[in-house]
Formats: structure tokens, sequence, C-alpha cells
């Protein structure tokens, strides 16, 4: 059956080259449908003439860079992003694929210099946060602002969120929390903002709070429930606090359940070496601030206890 559509998709978008040889997506389409196919080799010259006629599309780009890497060619996919981020110096998509390229010729140290966990994970939480006056029940609120926001829906059509729900902007109506967690996340960045770290891969060193614009959302996670690896590719910083949490989160010293973890590939990407990850355990009013090309994941959980986290991406205004 797959393959019929993979097969029926080849000759639409071919249809539709021959019509508009500029449509956008075409050529990465039919490659993406031969890839499918374990047509590699056909796939990548498809990819390629995609790049040609897309040079500053970051999708197109990784699909192409991808492709090379099924074909054995990573070096070649590592040149090719490393020419677009010349172009483009901090696209989260380009940044993030640029990790797992490295870490497919096992190049450590440069894996290391992008995905620096150390130095650019930031954790602070609510207790210590001067917008928040009693952070346990700041907790709870926003774990019930979450829960009983109207359009709090199951993600059915999230490629990422399993067996979850997921809001859509949460806002500062009256009696909303979220007016609090704006200044929390203000304070958090602000300090995040002051480390003095590398600037190619740290752009907002030295920015205010107010060079950006907040997006944020709620997730509700439920038994067996996990975020699939991702990346936020509008954002430069992206975040998330934990209102409520399984008490099995941390019981369990082998299991890492519940747990946050960043580094890991992407599920579109192919490929054959294990990543350099971290893990951290999520408490009870923590907030994490990440570049938003750390893709990251949740590993799955098992209790009958939501675990709640709200999401927020800060994306450069102009
Ligand atoms: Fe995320």
């Amino acid at each position: 059956m797959e393959n019929q559509q993979d097969n029926a998709a080849i000759e639409a978008f071919k249809e539709v080259l021959q019509l508009d040889p500029g449509y956008l997506g075409a050529e990465a389409n039919i490659g993406l449908a031969l890839s499918n196919l374990d047509k590699h080799d056909q796939a990548l010259e498809y990819f390629r003439n995609a790049y040609e006629k897309f040079p500053n599309n970051a999708t197109i780009l990784v699909s192409f860079g991808n492709s090379l890497i099924r074909n054995n060619k990573p070096h070649l996919a590592i040149e090719l992003v490393g020419s677009y981020l010349k172009a483009h110096p901090y696209n989260v998509t380009a940044c993030s694929f640029m990790a797992h390229a490295l870490n497919e010729i096992d190049d450590e140290h440069l894996v290391a210099e992008l995905h620096d966990f150390d130095s650019f994970l930031f954790k602070t939480n609510a207790a210590y946060s001067s917008a928040i006056k009693n952070a346990d029940a700041f907790n709870k609120q926003c774990a019930k602002y979450v829960l009983k926001h109207p359009s709090l829906v199951n993600a059915t059509t999230s490629v990422t969120t399993i067996k979850g729900q997921q809001t859509s902007e949460l806002g500062t109506d009256p009696g909303s929390p979220i007016r609090e967690l704006k200044k929390f996340i203000e304070e958090a960045f602000t300090e995040y903002a002051q480390l003095n770290l590398d600037g190619s891969r740290f752009p907002w060193a030295g920015c205010s709070f107010s060079d950006f614009s907040l997006n944020i959302w709620g997730c509700a996670l439920d038994r067996g429930g996990h975020q699939d690896p991702h990346i936020h590719p509008n954002a430069w910083v992206s975040g998330v606090f934990y209102p409520q949490l399984p008490d099995i989160i941390g019981q369990n010293p082998h299991d890492n359940a519940g747990y946050i973890e960043f580094g890991r590939t992407e599920k579109r990407y192919f490929q054959s070496n294990e990543p350099r990850t971290r893990l951290i355990k999520p408490e009870l009013g923590m907030l994490i601030l990440f570049p938003s090309y750390f893709s990251h994941a949740t590993i799955p959980f098992d209790s009958n206890q939501k675990r709640i986290s709200i999401a927020f991406d800060l994306c450069p205004i102009g």
C-alpha cells in the first residue's frame, strides 16, 4: 500500500513539474517518495535539483543533506550545510542537521561545540523567581490553567506528541498565571543572555527580552505519553516549564521515565551512529532554556498522573 502511494506521489509530482517546473517542493517530494522506496541514488538527484532551484530553503537543504548521508557521502553533507550556514549563520534547521551530520562522521569535538549541553542548557526554578510569591501555589495554578484551557485537545495531528493533549497559544486573561510565568521567563532569559558564550551559536548574547516575541503553549502527557525528537525551527531560544509531574519521575534510577532528553536525532534523518545526548530530570517549578536547534524528546512514563509542561519559543522580531 505504501509503495503504491509513493509511486502515485512520484507520478503526480512529475506531472506537476511538467505543468510548472518551478513548483516549490515537487522535486523534494519525489525525492522523499523515492527514499521511501529505497531508491536512494535516484532520490539524491531529485534532492540535488530541488536544492539548486531553492538554495535558501532549509527544509530542502536538510533533505538533500540527509540523502547525501544515506548515500554514504556524509562529508559532502557537512560541506553543503557548512556553506549554507555561512550565508544563514543561525538557521535552526541547518544547525541541528549539522550536529547530526558531524555525529555521523564521529567528529566528537565539533558535535560537542554545537551541542554544548554544559554551557547552553540553562536551568532555574519558580522558587527563585522574584515574579512569583508562592511557587507551590503558582505551579498548581499553571497546571490547572492548562488542563482547563478551552483549546486543550488531543494532539492527534501533532507529528511529535504521542498520547497527550496540547493547547494553542496561552493568554494572559484575568486570573491567568501566564502573566507571572512570562515575567519569570523574562528574568531567566535576561540571565541567560548575559552568559559569556560563543556568539555564533549564541546570537542572543546581550539581547533584551523585548527583542523577541514569545509564543507559549501547554502540553499534558498521559501514561506512555512522550514527544519524539524535534526542534523549534522558527525560534532562537526555546524553553519549558514544569508545573505538574507524575510522582514516579526520578524514583527508578534506571529508567529515566518522564525525563527530557537533548541531542537525539530527529526520526526523519538517516542515522547510523548513536548520538551524544543529555538527560535532565524535570522537577516541579523547573524552567529550562535551550537553543532552538537542540533537538529534544521526552522519555515515556508509566503513571496515571499527568505530566504537564508549558513550552515556549522566543522568536526574534524583525
Ligand atoms: Fe519542543
